[in-house]
């Protein structure tokens, strides 16, 4: 079982232009190769943001509009807010705020065996690295580059570095990079 942070982003770093906007990703419709769908099967729990969730009906589910569509996921999928959200019909949501670490648990239990994915944006991920919860990353580079919006990743990892454990190209606009996150150093217990 493993916590996986699964997004895609700009060559500079970037998740959402700075006005929330995917465009930049969306020209490429379905990227060669991807491993989404099998990556998909083995997942038991998602996780995302607000804003991101809010993408989601916005653009996908555009509900009361004759376009409307269901939710994406069978998975339980959790909601960080501290506000109130619309929810989606036969969705399985679960809307939570707070420390990650409680509701990283609830997710394990609720996985049954299966991976987490922790679906953005950037400072969600980020908590559940400072946690030590954060497993492995797994990345598709766009050709293309933002110059500012919503960060990957806003924190530092430098020592130990991420480990690469795949790099594969995805037609002419992506590489899908695979990074395990080290183990933090553990403080030695006293003897
Ligand atoms: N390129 C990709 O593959 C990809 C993947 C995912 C997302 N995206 C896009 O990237 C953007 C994500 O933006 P983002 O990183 O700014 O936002 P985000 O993580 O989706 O949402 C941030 C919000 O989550 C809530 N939140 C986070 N941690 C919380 C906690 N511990 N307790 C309570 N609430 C918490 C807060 O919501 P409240 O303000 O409601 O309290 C916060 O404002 C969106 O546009 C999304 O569509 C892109």
């Amino acid at each position: 079982m493993k916590t996986q942070y699964y997004s895609a982003c700009s060559l500079d770093g970037f998740i959402a232009s700075k006005d929330n906007s995917l465009d930049w990703l969306l020209q490429f419709g379905e990227a060669e190769g991807t491993g989404y769908k099998d990556f998909l099967s083995e997942v038991g729990a998602i996780v995302m943001g607000s804003t991101t969730y809010q993408w989601l009906l916005d653009h996908h589910i555009k509900a009361g509009t004759t376009e409307e569509k269901p939710w994406l996921y069978q998975q339980p999928t959790w909601v960080f807010s501290s506000r109130k959200l619309p929810t989606v019909r036969d969705a399985d949501l679960r809307f939570v705020s707070g420390e990650v670490s409680t509701v990283h648990q609830q997710m394990v239990d609720a996985a049954l065996g299966k991976n987490i994915w922790v679906a953005g944006g950037g400072e969600l991920a980020g908590q559940f690295f400072d946690a030590g919860l954060l497993d492995e990353l797994i990345i598709q580079v766009a050709s293309v580059t933002l110059g500012q919006g919503s960060p990957l990743l806003p924190r530092r990892i430098a020592f130990p570095p991420l480990r690469l454990t795949s790099a594969q190209a995805l037609g002419e606009a992506f590489a899908e990079l695979h990074y395990e996150v080290p183990r933090q150093p553990q403080a030695s217990s006293p003897a």
